[in-house]
């Protein structure tokens, strides 16, 4: 069956499917360029994604803001034509620098979540870029389109529903991040009528994409038979040769079992859902002082005095190849993955 194509405003959408950002240095050009090159929308993570930068260790966010409009030029030569943009997190310390370099850079969207993007609208304001907050409940829903309809008369481009089967930091108490997925089908209509009501006011399309969870086609429809305009995938798109991640973030993934997916208690606050390895373990143990600040999260979202761990080192360790010693977060399928594939073949596989 041919997957409907997604209209957000003026942009068409060939293949309904968004790869969600994926820190640290999961989803850069490669993988985002890919996705876009085969009709998707590409996204890349804007969580320190300077990491490899010879001036990032002394000057992370300097790094990383000069390398947003780098990351996306280079998707832009993998998909002159194709749909690109960030992800970019509300509790990113300086996350308006964040979002107005991802615009100057012309990124056609901006997926915000860990938190509610209360002021991303004022931000992206006169730009072409669409935006879209990411929610995990129709309270979260209610709160954030109202908060943009009184404050800016406006209403998101797009909306993400993050279920608590995604992987990474999760928008849910440590005990619903462990609710069955189909559990979670009784929230989706209560956000739609939520998001129909914006609609109409603005009579715009405002699409809604289901997140966490999603494996294969078979699931593709299930979300757009219950309403949802397309799906926002992460987890299946690592086991990819364009992934950015190294091959041992990869190989973690293919040799992950049911049983070692599991809940960690992150730095940031939230439940995050991660392989279970030696860095798992430790943490398990008691607190790792952080040696070095490398000021991913605003002093709202990280006390270095009580964090369990650094959130960044741990990811940093993970993306340049140490699988043992750094943080892996994965979702929750990845126990049926069990062989590398090509992004060409996967979008095939799901759109066919
Ligand atoms: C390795 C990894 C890193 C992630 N990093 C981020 C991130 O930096 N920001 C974010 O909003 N979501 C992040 N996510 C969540 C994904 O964007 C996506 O919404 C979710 O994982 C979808 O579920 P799935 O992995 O089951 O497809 C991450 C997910 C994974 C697996």
């Amino acid at each position: 069956m041919k997957l409907p194509e997604l209209t957000i405003d003026d942009l068409t959408v060939p293949v309904p499917i968004v790869q969600g950002g994926m820190g640290v240095g999961i989803s850069l050009a490669s993988l985002s360029g890919n996705v876009a090159k085969e009709g998707g929308i590409g996204i890349i993570s804007a969580a320190q994604i300077g990491f490899k930068r010879a001036d990032f260790f002394d000057h992370p966010i300097k790094a990383n803001l000069a390398q947003i409009p780098l990351e996306l030029e280079k998707a832009r030569k993998i998909a002159p034509n194709g749909v690109l943009g960030f992800n970019i997190m509300v509790a990113t310390n300086r996350y308006e620098e964040y979002v107005q370099a991802a615009i100057e850079a012309g990124a056609d969207v901006i997926i915000s979540g860990a938190g509610l993007p209360l002021k991303l609208p004022a931000l992206a304001q006169n730009s072409k870029t669409k935006i879209a907050p990411v929610i995990s409940s129709a309270k979260a829903a209610k709160i954030l389109l109202h908060y943009w309809e009184k404050h800016f008369d406006l209403t998101a481009d797009f909306i993400v529903v993050e279920s608590p089967a995604a992987g990474g930091h999760l928008g849910f108490s440590y005990d619903e991040a462990e609710m069955p997925l189909a559990d979670f089908d009784q929230e989706l209509p209560k956000i739609l009528k939520i998001v129909a009501r914006f609609r109409d006011k603005y009579q715009k399309s405002i699409p809604v994409l289901f997140a966490g969870g999603v494996y294969d086609q078979k699931d593709i429809l299930h979300y757009l038979a219950l309403g949802c305009s397309g799906v926002q995938m992460a987890s299946r798109f690592v086991t990819t040769k364009e992934c950015d991640a190294p091959a041992s973030f990869k190989e973690a993934y293919l040799n992950a079992t049911a049983e070692d997916i599991q809940i960690i208690k992150s730095p940031v606050g939230m439940p995050g859902r991660a392989i279970h390895n030696p860095f798992t373990e430790k943490i398990k143990s008691g607190p790792i002082p952080p040696q070095h600040c490398y000021q991913c999260l605003s002093r709202k979202h990280c006390d270095r005095k009580t964090i369990p761990f650094c959130i960044s080192k741990s990811l940093i360790d993970s993306a340049a190849g140490d699988a043992q010693n750094g943080l892996v977060f994965a979702g929750s399928t990845i126990a049926r993955l069990k062989e590398m594939t090509t992004v060409h073949e996967l979008m095939k596989e799901l759109t066919e």
